[in-house]
């Protein structure tokens, strides 16, 4: 039944056609989103990924064969119809870019007819994620999905168009290559050829980045799949993609003033937004200290403060306690917020202690300046009057405080922070924040392996005025990384990296790597160094990430055509599957099965 493109050829897209092709014949071809029967005639709305062009079909004007074939469409079909381009004979829709014209169809050919489809194709539709994303293929024939996808095309070619006249090369890397140390697990090839033996997919293309500054290719781009097997989240996926690059013979501000360069160029194209550049930068610590995060959304204050010195000596035991354990006392003030009620302010509570905290001290100040608070009957008079005033509390504010370790003090609050802001609506979605965080600590303590852990990787060099902290008080010491941060989102992150073999050497021991370990694992990075190697830096953006963020939608997923769901599967294809006994055989791998079946 269904018919041949013999003979016929598209004009253009449906939302191409423009009112001066009014009494141009046009061969359109597409999708039907709808079909009405008015008896004698049949309106089709026509649908491709440029929009919806309206038909009419009359007894008359097609043939009665066409006519009759024209009363049996349904939604989905795939249709191809020549005719000619007419003002609407009806009321005009305002809501369409071509509301104002219709196609008189002379001729319809059915391309391909369709079954009903278990959801509607349409935007902002209500259907469960599931579902969606079973039919993919139907769910990514929504306009919305359909912009983000054209959207994410453009940012690519962008991109390129960017970096390539900054004179920067595009070049391939492997995929089945040897792990890359970025922190997260690896996923796993198994090889044939090498009973045994494992390829891990990059987490990123890092090392081999170096290698090719290490080849005097001094400036690379690549847009490059990256795979990390790690929890997920509504910004984070299994296998994601990078705008990663490197540079040689450069230092923070060189690979800082392209990035800026690069984005003001983005956004002005893609959405009009002028990017004032430079574009902020604070420090880590500073970050930590006003925000208590590392990726602040600066688009509102509400800053955290410290007031550890003034509680110092109070008779609440709570924060005296912390001090006493080397904690922090700090808090924030949500103006305005001092009326809410002790119910909301419980609700509050409990969302501090589901990022760990023992509790939540707060002071409500009244309109009339009367204060409520859960630890007023353990201070002095005196000291809750200098704890407000510390915290620049006025009448009508909500005081919250948190005590404890300073890491805890900074998530809580941190935390708090955002969703205070996003009760009070105080995110403006058309606002572009971005900030550079720079001087991050190189090193974190890692309680799980006892030991020190890059932050970044442990190729990341460390201020100079910091090396001698290497030896006496590694977790003082700033490494020279940055972070590109857009409304509280870590769009991108890198670093300079060590060229200097003694520094490196250095860096594995406090890392708490034996000379032969490390050479087992990064050997040829570390001869490649031996052969003549130019300072290098570089960075990567997620490119999902930066995305989601222009196309304004809340998950990466709503940017990745084909995305997979929080336990790592993807609901169309049934990845990942068991495979057969043969392909097992042939690889020497035998599964030991779980004590617990995995639920499949
Ligand atoms: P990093 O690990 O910071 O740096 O990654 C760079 C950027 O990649 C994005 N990203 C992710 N996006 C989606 N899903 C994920 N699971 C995911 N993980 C990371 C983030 C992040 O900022 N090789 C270094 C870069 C360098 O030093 O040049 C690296 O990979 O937006
Ligand atoms: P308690 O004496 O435990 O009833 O605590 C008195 C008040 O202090 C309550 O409002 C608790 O929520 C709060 N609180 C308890 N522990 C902490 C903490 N570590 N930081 C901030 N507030 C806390």
């Amino acid at each position: 039944m269904a018919e041949s493109m013999k003979g016929l050829h598209r004009s253009c897209r449906c939302a191409e056609v423009t009112t001066d092709m009014t009494g141009r014949e046009l061969t359109l071809m597409g999708w039907v989103q709808k079909a009405r029967d008015k008896g004698g005639i049949v309106f089709v709305d026509l649908r491709d990924r440029t929009g919806i062009m309206q038909l009419i079909f009359e007894n008359g004007s097609v043939s009665q064969e066409d006519f009759e074939k024209a009363g049996k469409l349904r939604s989905e079909f795939v249709i191809a119809v020549t005719g000619v381009v007419e003002k609407r004979g009806g009321a005009v829709n305002p809501n369409l870019a071509t509301g104002e014209i219709e196609l008189r169809v002379h001729s319809l050919r059915i391309l391909s007819e369709a079954d009903v489809p278990p959801f509607p194709v349409e935007e902002n539709s209500k259907t469960k994620d599931e579902i969606r994303l079973k039919h993919r293929y139907l769910d990514l024939r929504r306009p919305d999905l359909q912009r983000n996808l054209m959207l994410r095309s453009r940012i690519a070619m962008l991109t390129r168009e960017f970096f390539a006249k900054e004179g920067f090369l595009e070049i391939e890397t492997p995929m089945l290559g040897k792990s890359t140390p970025e922190g997260a697990r690896d996923y796993l090839v198994p090889s044939r050829v090498h009973p045994g033996c494992f390829y891990g997919l990059p987490q990123s293309p890092q090392l081999y980045k170096q290698l090719l500054m290490c080849s005097g290719y001094d400036r690379y781009i690549q847009i490059a799949r990256c795979f990390r097997d790690e929890d997920l989240r509504a910004d984070r996926q299994p296998e994601f993609t990078q705008i990663d690059m490197e540079l040689s013979f450069v230092d923070v501000d060189d690979v800082i003033d392209v990035n800026e360069r690069y984005l003001a160029f983005l956004f002005k194209e893609v959405l009009g937004v002028e990017v004032s550049l430079p574009i902020q930068r604070i420090t880590w610590q500073e970050a930590m200290d006003r925000f208590g995060s590392d990726k602040p959304d600066m688009r509102f204050g509400m800053e955290l403060c410290d007031v550890s010195e003034v509680v110092k000596n109070c008779g609440f035991g709570v924060f005296t306690g912390a001090l006493e354990n080397g904690g922090s006392v700090r808090g924030i003030n949500v103006k305005g917020q001092g009326a809410m009620p002790r119910k909301k302010i419980d609700k509050l509570v409990e969302f501090a202690k589901g990022y760990g905290a023992k509790g939540l001290a707060y002071i409500a100040i009244g309109e009339d300046g009367t204060v409520k608070s859960s630890f007023a009957k353990f201070m002095t008079e005196e000291e809750m009057q200098a704890l407000i005033s510390a915290m620049q509390g006025e009448n009508g504010d909500l005081l919250l405080f948190a005590a404890d370790k300073k890491k805890l003090v900074y998530d809580v609050l941190g935390a708090l922070r955002l969703e205070m802001a996003k009760q009070l609506d105080l995110l403006d979605k058309d606002e572009y924040r971005f900030v550079w965080v720079t001087e991050f600590p190189l090193l974190e303590w890692s309680e799980e392996e006892n030991r020190y852990t890059a932050m970044h990787h442990p190729f990341t060099m460390l201020m100079e005025e910091d090396i001698d902290l290497l030896d006496t008080d590694p977790g003082k010491v700033r490494a020279k990384a940055y972070d590109i941060v857009l409304n509280g989102n870590e769009i991108g992150g890198g670093s300079v990296r060590i060229h200097q073999d003694d520094i490196q050497e250095r860096m594995f021991e406090a890392l708490g790597f034996t000379k032969e370990a490390a050479h087992e694992q990064f050997g040829f990075l570390l001869d490649a160094f031996r052969y003549g190697v130019p300072p290098h830096a570089g960075l990567a953006y997620g490119l999902d990430r930066l995305v989601m963020l222009m196309a304004k939608v809340d998950s990466i997923r709503d940017v990745i055509a084909f995305p997979k769901v929080k336990d790592a599967s993807c609901l169309m294809t049934k990845s990942p599957s068991r495979v057969d006994d043969a392909q097992l055989a042939e690889l020497c791998l035998s599964i030991k099965e779980p004590e617990k079946p995995v639920e499949e």
